[in-house]
């Protein structure tokens, strides 16, 4: 399979989550309504999917190519990347906090979630954004035909192993259940 279309094909899943958790937050401002239940969900699914599922692929897999084919340019671009996977875990973890913080009745944390969760949509559509405009077709002219096969065998390895496939059938699942639910 060719791994980069796959993590295009995957960035489609996140971006809809992304559309449900910013819905999630107008219901906030425009109803009041604060759906926990929903919130609960997104949390597992951006930090099963998008995080371990997606982001582990690109970290595991790509970025160590990447960073054996390339040089400097590559390994600058490579950090940067890490670095928004990890701003993008601060907020998740800073997410959950306020949902905790509004379940023992601290009316005022839904100012948290909104901010946390618009924060956290915001700074992936940019980085998606990023990563299919640049940094993927870079990657293919960095690897060049030879390292781009082994790549691409690495996430089929990946993507078949059970716990994987498993995993990524419950949490595209999950995304299906959610857009019932908003
Ligand atoms: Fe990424
Ligand atoms: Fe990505």
């Amino acid at each position: 399979m060719d791994g980069i279309d796959l993590m295009v094909k995957e960035h489609e899943y996140i971006k809809e989550g992304i559309e449900l958790t910013r819905k999630a937050c107008l219901k906030i401002v425009d109803e009041n309504f604060v759906d926990t239940s929903f919130f609960n969900n997104a949390l597992i699914f951006f930090r099963n999917y998008a995080d371990k599922h997606h982001h582990g692929k690109e970290e595991e897999i790509l970025f160590d190519y990447l960073k054996e084919a390339g040089g400097d340019l590559e390994k600058n671009l490579i950090n940067a990347m890490e670095i928004e996977h990890n701003w993008g875990r601060l907020l998740l973890q800073d997410l959950e906090k306020a949902l905790d913080e509004y379940n023992k009745g601290n009316k005022a944390a839904k100012l948290d979630i909104i901010g946390n969760a618009v924060g956290y949509t915001n700074l992936l559509v940019r980085h998606i954004d990023k990563e299919d405009n640049a940094l993927f077709k870079h990657s293919k002219n960095t690897l060049g035909p030879n390292k781009l096969e082994e790549f691409n065998n690495q996430v089929d390895k990946f993507e078949n192993s059970s716990e994987n496939q498993a995993n990524r059938d419950k949490y595209i699942k999950l995304l299906e259940n959610l857009k019932q639910k908003i």
